[in-house]
């Protein structure tokens, strides 16, 4: 079995076994993935004790990251070979799909490609070392603005590099161009002008995610970012809180 969702936020109320019943069925050996905002945030108890709440779930979790994980964290952890592709282990069963990787998981070929570029973000990015970083913080708290601090609340890496999209086209291209799911967090340029009309703008990101839903054969695409469950198009789907079973 396989079941996908959207943006957790580090809420994972969804997934208790009320709101999921379906898990009594499911092993190690079933998957349910998140289209990123998973909620990797920090070393507090909380997110710890989460974690472990998650690590004694039935099932093997899946995310790819969002635009809001803490991507220092992410980057201390060790990178494994898992299915055809990389990974990243948050607790045995809880696992970060990286960008660009192609997975065989029980005969199912999957693209995941997270990130995406903030929208929440008008007010600025402080930078915590600035000797003016208080009265700055202070003046935008005030002024109820949306901001974020550098290393706190907001990393650069939210949006790829050129290796992670050349990783992609690699891994793309040895998979003759032809997946059943592509999994991501924000979508392709076209799909957003479709999703949400001229609210979203596009970026490299959703400009690269174009190049690749031109190019490639899937069945679905599953993406999260835009807070919303709706079927954008026949095969382009939009997932916030749902969980659909898709195999
Ligand atoms: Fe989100």
């Amino acid at each position: 079995m396989i079941y996908i969702t959207g943006d957790c936020h580090g809420d994972y109320r969804r997934f208790s076994t009320e709101n999921f019943p379906e898990q009594k069925k499911m092993t190690r050996e079933d998957f349910v993935i998140v289209c990123g905002d998973f909620g990797y945030w920090d070393h507090s108890k909380e997110q710890e004790w989460q974690r472990k709440w998650l690590s004694e779930k039935p099932f093997t979790l899946l995310w790819v990251d969002g635009n809001h994980e803490n991507y220092d964290m992410l980057a201390e952890l060790p990178v494994e070979d898992w299915h055809g592709g990389k990974i990243q282990h948050i607790r045995e069963n809880v696992i970060h799909l990286m960008r660009g990787q192609v997975y065989e998981l029980d005969g199912i070929r999957l693209f995941a490609f997270g990130g995406a570029r903030s929208h929440d973000i008008h007010g600025g990015i402080l930078d915590p070392d600035d000797p003016d970083f208080r009265r700055k913080y202070r003046t935008l708290r005030r002024a109820g603005a949306w901001f974020r601090v550098n290393h706190v609340s907001w990393w650069k890496e939210e949006m790829p590099d050129e290796a992670e999209f050349e990783e992609g086209r690699r891994n793309l291209e040895r998979a003759g161009w032809q997946v059943d799911f592509i999994v991501t967090h924000c979508t392709a340029s076209s799909t957003q002008v479709l999703a949400g009309g001229p609210l979203y703008q596009p970026d490299a990101l959703t400009d690269y995610l174009e190049e690749i839903r031109q190019k490639c054969r899937y069945r679905k695409w599953f993406f999260g970012h835009y807070h919303d469950n709706r079927n954008v198009t026949e095969k382009d789907l939009m997932l916030y809180e749902q969980i659909i079973r898709i195999v």
